[in-house]
C-alpha cells in the first residue's frame, strides 16, 4: 500500500470519543465535502475505537454494536465512497482496543477479511494491552500481513505512540503512518509538549512512513472527549503550521459539521497544505541549532526544501512568557545560503501574505509567544546590492 504524501482526513476520537454512530460519521462525511476540506485534499473518515460489541460472534468475527451502526460497516462505506472519499476503521494490536472492546490479536487474519469484507480503505492499529511475549515489530507485522493478503489495498496506520523504539523497526513493517508520540489533548501544553518532541523523530519520516503527531485539535475549542481546556486561534494555527511544516499526517480531530470561520481559516490554507503534500518529502530540520539566534529550544526554526527549489522556513516561539516578544533571526548561511554565493532569498509569508526580501543575510523576525510564521521562500540574487 502506497500514499506518496501525507495521508489528510477526519478521526472521529477527540471530540465523538464512544459516542461514535452512524449518523456522526455519514453527516461528518457530508460536512467532510460541503465545508470544501475534500477539496483540499482531506479525503479519509476514520471511525476510531468503541464502535464494536464487547464479544466476537459465534465466528470469531468483531460485530458493530446495532445500535450505534444499524445497518452495519458496508453501509457506511458505501456512503463514504459515494462521496468519493475513503473509509478507515480501528482495531488494536492486544487482546482489547484502548477502551477494550474486543482486539485484533491473535485474530489478525480474520479481522483484516472483515475490514476487506466491508470495503474498508484505512486500518488505525492501537497498542493498549497487547502481549509482552510478542515483539512490537511483530505485532505490527502481523497485522500489516494480514492486510496484505486480504485482497483489498488497505493502509496502515500504525499507533504505538512511540514506545519499544517504534521508529527503529516501523519502516519494516509496511506501516504507511505511525503516531511517533502520546495522546495529544485540546490544550497548549499538548500541543507544545508534542511539538517539543519533533527533533527526536523527524529524521526518522520518510515518503510512505510518516511521523504522525496525532490528530489536530484545531477547532475544538474546548469541547468534546479530548476537550480539556482549548487553545487559541493563534495557538492552533501554531499547532497545525508545525504539524504541516513537519510532513505529518492531517487528521482533523473536531466537529466538522459546525466548525467557525477561524477554524475553516487554519484548516484549509491551501498554501499551507501544500507544503504539507510536497512530493519530495525531503525531511525538515531545525536551522536553531545550527546558527546564531536569539532564543533558547522553545524556538525552533524548521526548514525544508521543497520539490520545486523553494524553501518552507517556520519560525516558532513556543515559550510561554506572554509579557515579551521575542526576537529571533536565521543566518541564511547556516541553511546554505552564504553572502559569497550571491543569492538571498524572496518570502511569501503564507497566513498573512507579507512579503520580504532579506538583505543583510539573516532573516529577522519577532515572533509573540505561542505564534509562528510560515515562509515560502525563493532563492534570487543578491540584485539589491546593485541598485
Ligand atoms: C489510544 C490512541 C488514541 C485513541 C484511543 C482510543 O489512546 O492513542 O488515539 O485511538 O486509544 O481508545
Amino acid at each position: 500500500m502506497t500514499a506518496t504524501t501525507p495521508p489528510l482526513g477526519w478521526n472521529s476520537w477527540n471530540t465523538f470519543g464512544d459516542k461514535i454512530n452512524e449518523q456522526v460519521v455519514m453527516e461528518s462525511a457530508d460536512a467532510i465535502v460541503s465545508s470544501g476540506l475534500a477539496d483540499c485534499g482531506y479525503n479519509y473518515v476514520v471511525i476510531d475505537d468503541c464502535w464494536s460489541l464487547r464479544e466476537r460472534n459465534e465466528n470469531g468475527r468483531l460485530v458493530p454494536d446495532p445500535e450505534k451502526f444499524p445497518h452495519g460497516m458496508k453501509y457506511v462505506a458505501d456512503y463514504i465512497h459515494s462521496k468519493s472519499l475513503k473509509f478507515g476503521m480501528y482495531s488494536c494490536a492486544g487482546m482489547h482496543t484502548c477502551a477494550g472492546f474486543p482486539g485484533s490479536y491473535d485474530h489478525e487474519f480474520v479481522d483484516a477479511k472483515t475490514f476487506a469484507e466491508w470495503d474498508v480503505d484505512f486500518l488505525k492499529y492501537d497498542y493498549c494491552y497487547h502481549p509482552t511475549t510478542v515483539p512490537p515489530d511483530i505485532l505490527y507485522k502481523r497485522m500489516a500481513l494480514a492486510l496484505a493478503s486480504s485482497g483489498r489495498q488497505i493502509l496502515l496506520s500504525a499507533c504505538s505512540w512511540g514506545h519499544d523504539g517504534t521508529k527503529d523497526w516501523i519502516k519494516e513493517t509496511g506501516s504507511v503512518m505511525w503516531r511517533a508520540t502520546g495522546d495529544i489533548n485540546d490544550s497548549w501544553k499538548s500541543v507544545k509538549e508534542i511539538s517539543l518532541m519533533a527533533e527526536g523523530f523527524i529524521k526518522n519520516g520518510s515518503i510512505n512512513c510518516y511521523p504522525d503527531m496525532d490528530m489536530l485539535v484545531v477547532g475544538m475549542n474546548g469541547k468534546g472527549n479530548v476537550g480539556y481546556a482549548g487553545c487559541t486561534t493563534e495557538e492552533y494555527r501554531t499547532h497545525f503550521t508545525l504539524w504541516a511544516l513537519l510532513g505529518s499526517p492531517l487528521m482533523i480531530g473536531c466537529d466538522i459539521r459546525s466548525m467557525d470561520d477561524a477554524t475553516r481559516e487554519i484548516l484549509m490554507n491551501r498554501d499551507v497544505i501544500t507544503i504539507n503534500q510536497d512530493p519530495a518529502y525531503h525531511l525538515a530540520y531545525n536551522a536553531r541549532t545550527r546558527s546564531d539566534v536569539v532564543g533558547n529550544d522553545e524556538m525552533p526554526i524548521y526548514v525544508r526544501l521543497l520539490d520545486n527549489g523553494d524553501i518552507a522556513i517556520g519560525i516558532f516561539n513556543f515559550t510561554d512568557d506572554v509579557s515579551c516578544t521575542w526576537n529571533t533571526h536565521l543566518m541564511l548561511d547556516s541553511i546554505g545560503l552564504p553572502e559569497s554565493t550571491g543569492k538571498t532569498i524572496k518570502l511569501k509569508e503564507l497566513w498573512t501574505g507579507e512579503e520580504k526580501t532579506v538583505t543583510n543575510g539573516m532573516l529577522y523576525d519577532d515572533i509573540q509567544p505561542h505564534c509562528c510564521k510560515l515562509y515560502r521562500a525563493k532563492i534570487t540574487d543578491i540584485s539589491y546590492k546593485k541598485n
